[in-house]
């Protein structure tokens, strides 16, 4: 009899959370338990998850930004058929591949003017890791410069770059020489660069992380700092990249030509890994500059025939479905229809972003009741409000949230960029509810809040 993915399934159907428990990270487990997000999710199409009873959840999460598309775009999935009905020789290794070469050709085309060359990786820190490599090779210099808050990666390089002390507590010694300055902050970058030790300065156009918008000259500026002290600007594109700000790149919001471009995520189509570094051809030619330098730097399934696929069937769906204009006209009027609900909620100081980008910020209320229970909930763990919010709109409203960093009120909306002017409708309603209920002491939500604050002091102490 053929092997069969599907009767597997059948024939384990429910164990997620017991075999994740035995044999995975326990931990997210109990905190899905805790939070009541134990579902169990069957199918998956655009921006919708179903679980087993067919209820549909609207997902703003987009697996951190991966489903750009949506998931199970049917495109993608056909271009994905279609490799593996050719039965292609995939990864010779001694070889270039013909899809990977089309790819690259079709992302020269779309960064911006002086990125020629491009390098192909199986995820975002990776992507991180090799414009480290690329940067120090090519100066010669080995600073690297990045920003408070930022978010890289999770890798030991990557690691080195991340802006909060969280992820780097107890793994460390990290990279020597990577120094953190301020966002948004062009004093901060130039002195840092006036010791002309400097690489390159790492950054994310937009921070992840808090959803942190830059000043308009702030990036320009920054790119023509690194100019002139000779360090590489590098933008790190693989959250805010390919579409989710409402234009391809960015840094096109901006007009800035880095260096180098980082790219992952959404060019997967949501189902391949892979990641790229778009740069000049000054440094591509500088790190590989002799023949026995040929694969000073790669990864064994880079550039594999399913990932160039799904990036090239990616970039087509982007184009032909005008996904740009999508996420730039749903994300601004759902900026405008959320900033709306400021005045009547005192708990909502408004929402930022670009794009479908989006963050929500919560702070302290006026009046004296509000103040207190705020107050309450603050002292137990700085940001349990934020998911005093994303915890109701997922049991209340079936939609799929983060908060957007630690200890922060901050809560993140990242939707695929096909989402449509219900789903906008259904997204806007849904935070009224969720903002009436906060607003409502004592009352369900705050029972919540109680709760969670209770498992928060509990977690103190045992820490
Ligand atoms: C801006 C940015 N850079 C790098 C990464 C790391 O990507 P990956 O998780 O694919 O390693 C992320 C992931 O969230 C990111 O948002």
């Amino acid at each position: 009899m053929s092997y069969s993915i599907t009767k597997l399934i059948e024939q384990h159907r429910g164990e997620n959370f017991s075999l994740h428990e035995q044999h995975l990270n326990t931990q997210m487990v109990r905190v899905l338990r805790t939070i009541g997000y134990d579902r169990l999710y069957t199918r998956a199409q655009g921006p919708y998850l179903y679980d087993e009873e067919d209820h549909r959840y609207l997902d703003l999460l987009s697996g951190f930004g991966v489903f750009a598309l949506g998931r199970n775009h049917p495109t993608v999935k056909a271009a994905l058929k279609e490799v593996l009905e050719l039965d292609l020789p995939d990864l010779v290794q001694m070889d270039v591949s013909l899809l990977s070469g089309l790819l690259a050709d079709k992302l020269v085309r779309l960064t911006p003017e002086p990125l020629t060359k491009l390098f192909f990786c199986n995820s975002g820190a990776e992507a991180v890791e090799a414009a480290i490599k690329f940067a120090r090779y090519t100066t010669g210099r080995s600073r690297i410069l990045y920003c408070e808050h930022a978010f890289h990666g999770l890798t030991l390089g990557a690691l080195s770059l991340n802006g909060e002390e969280i992820f780097r507590q107890g793994f460390g010694p990290l990279l020597p020489d990577c120094e953190a300055i301020p966002f948004n902050n062009l004093e901060a970058l130039e002195r840092a660069l006036q010791t002309k030790e400097t690489a390159a300065f790492i950054v994310e156009p937009i921070q992840g992380k808090g959803v942190n918008l830059p000043s308009d000259d702030y990036l320009a500026e920054a790119a023509r700092l690194c100019r002139q002290y000779g360090a590489l600007f590098v933008a790190d594109e693989i959250q805010a990249g390919l579409g989710r700000t409402g234009k391809l790149w960015a840094i096109e919001h901006w007009g800035v030509e880095p260096d180098m471009l980082l790219m992952a995520k959404a060019l997967s189509g949501g189902f391949v890994p892979v990641g790229a570094v778009a740069m000049t051809s000054r440094v591509m030619d500088r790190v590989f500059n002799r023949m026995d330098r040929a694969v000073v730097h790669g990864s064994t399934f880079s550039k594999n025939n399913m990932a160039m696929a799904a990036g090239l069937a990616t970039l087509e769906v982007i184009e032909s479905e005008k996904l740009l204009d999508n996420a730039a006209r749903q994300g601004e009027a759902m900026l405008t229809e959320l900033n709306q609900l400021v005045e009547r909620y005192e708990f909502f100081k408004g929402a930022r972003g670009k794009g479908l980008m989006i963050a929500l910020e919560f702070g302290k209320p006026k009046s004296l009741k509000l103040k207190t229970a705020w107050n309450l909930l603050e002292t137990a763990n700085k940001g349990l409000f934020s998911q005093m919010v994303t915890i109701p709109l997922f049991k209340r409203h079936s939609i799929l949230s983060q908060v957007a960093g630690h200890g922060m009120n901050v809560v993140k909306f990242l939707p695929p960029l096909v989402i449509s002017d219900h789903d906008r409708e259904w997204v806007v309603e849904a935070m009224d509810d969720v903002l009436a209920e906060c607003h409502k002491v004592p009352g369900a939500i705050w029972d919540l809040g109680k709760t969670l604050a209770g498992h928060a002091i509990k977690a103190r102490k045992s820490a």
